[in-house]
């Protein structure tokens, strides 16, 4: 057990109320494995969306499959609901869902470590019922309260907070963490956990402090000693300053990334029916896709997509996850205790 037990690690059942999200289309299994084995929850993201989405499905059961041989504590997979112009469920989601629900019913190990699913982007109203029956731990990312408390009463037992700072994917009610998480908290009664900026026991303290029950980050767990994120991706994050990043036009609505050529070429092109090069929507959606994975992959940081939060311009070592996981709950603590410390009295009556 760890210095900060509440009702978020307990309903998982983590030692510590810090979760590694989906950084998807890259593959994460054995950085999930490393968050979870440190006694936070790691997820495996989704791994793209390719043409032949059997293919992808094949993709995602392997990265399950190889973090469940490197953990034996609780894990998460991250599936976004992608929505068209029309506001129909692309079918990857629906792919990626069946193969999770499908690897639980097939092997036993997977289905005691994989316990946790977490959906974002589109609201992922027909999945829920599917999703709990199965028995897993249903949390949905949200960037507005009006969503929390959709997803809530739709049965949703986690609800993550996405603040406008963000790494990838961002909400496009553009509504930053410290306006948006006391106000979420304050509307749904299922744990909530903040996600968006946290990159230190500080931001898990303040986390706590506006009702949260917990931080799941992204761009700090890119920036550590145990992932196979490309080097040349990694030392952009870290060489990151404050202004180095902008949001352009993603999959699902606005992205979070470093400004570069990809992302100018984008935020060029937005508002204008003229996609770069000449692409269709659908051409230029795989180009989005294609330029992440390559600057993911192959380290290519100045002409593709290199996703990242804003807090990269606070982050500027690696860290290994093992030692940095139980020492920003302990400090979380200590910070807590101090401030509760120097409180005076109550003042009675
Ligand atoms: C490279 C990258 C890829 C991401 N991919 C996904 C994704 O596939 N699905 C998702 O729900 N969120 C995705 N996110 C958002 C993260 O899960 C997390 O919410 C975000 O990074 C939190 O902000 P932070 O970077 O300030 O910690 C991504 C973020 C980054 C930086």
């Amino acid at each position: 057990m760890g210095p900060i037990t509440n009702r978020y690690t307990e309903l998982v059942g983590i030692d510590h109320p810090i979760v590694q999200e989906g950084l998807g289309p890259f593959r994460t299994p054995r950085l999930a494995a490393a968050v979870s084995n440190a006694g936070g929850l790691g997820t495996v993201s989704m791994p793209g969306m390719p043409t032949d989405l059997e293919a992808g499905a094949r993709t995602f059961r392997e990265h399950i499959e190889e973090c469940a041989s490197l953990t034996d504590r609780p894990f998460a997979v991250n599936i976004p609901v992608g929505v068209d112009g029309d506001g129909t469920v692309l079918p990857f989601t629906e792919v990626y869902i069946r193969t999770v629900l499908e690897a639980r019913r097939s092997d036993t190990a997977i289905a005691q470590r994989l316990t946790v699913l977490t959906t974002s982007a589109g609201f992922p109203g027909p999945f829920i019922g599917p999703i709990k029956d199965s028995g897993l731990i249903h949390q949905h990312k949200v960037g507005a309260t009006r969503q929390a408390v959709k997803a809530a009463e739709a049965g949703v037992d986690v609800v993550i907070a996405a603040g406008f700072e963000m790494g990838g994917h961002a909400p496009s009610k553009k509504v930053h963490t410290f306006v948006l998480v006391p106000s979420i908290t304050e509307a749904v009664d299922v744990p909530v956990v903040l996600t968006g900026g946290a990159r230190d026991a500080r931001g898990l303290a303040a986390a706590l402090a506006m009702g949260a029950d917990g931080v799941a980050m992204g761009t700090r767990f890119i920036t550590t000693t145990d992932n196979d994120w490309h080097p040349a991706y990694i030392q952009a994050l870290l060489d990151a300053k404050e202004g180095d990043d902008v949001a352009f036009d993603g999959v699902y609505g606005p992205c979070r990334g470093l400004r570069n050529e990809a992302s100018q070429q984008l935020v060029d092109a937005s508002g204008h029916d003229t996609a770069p090069d000449g692409l269709s929507a659908v051409e230029l959606t795989r180009w989005k896709i294609d330029s992440m994975q390559r600057a993911q992959n192959e380290g290519d940081v100045s002409g593709s997509l290199v996703l990242t939060g804003q807090v990269a311009s606070a982050i500027n070592e690696l860290v290994s996850i093992a030692e940095f996981v139980p020492a920003m709950a302990e400090e979380a603590a200590q910070i807590l205790r101090r401030l509760a410390a120097n409180l005076g009295a109550p003042v009675a009556g």
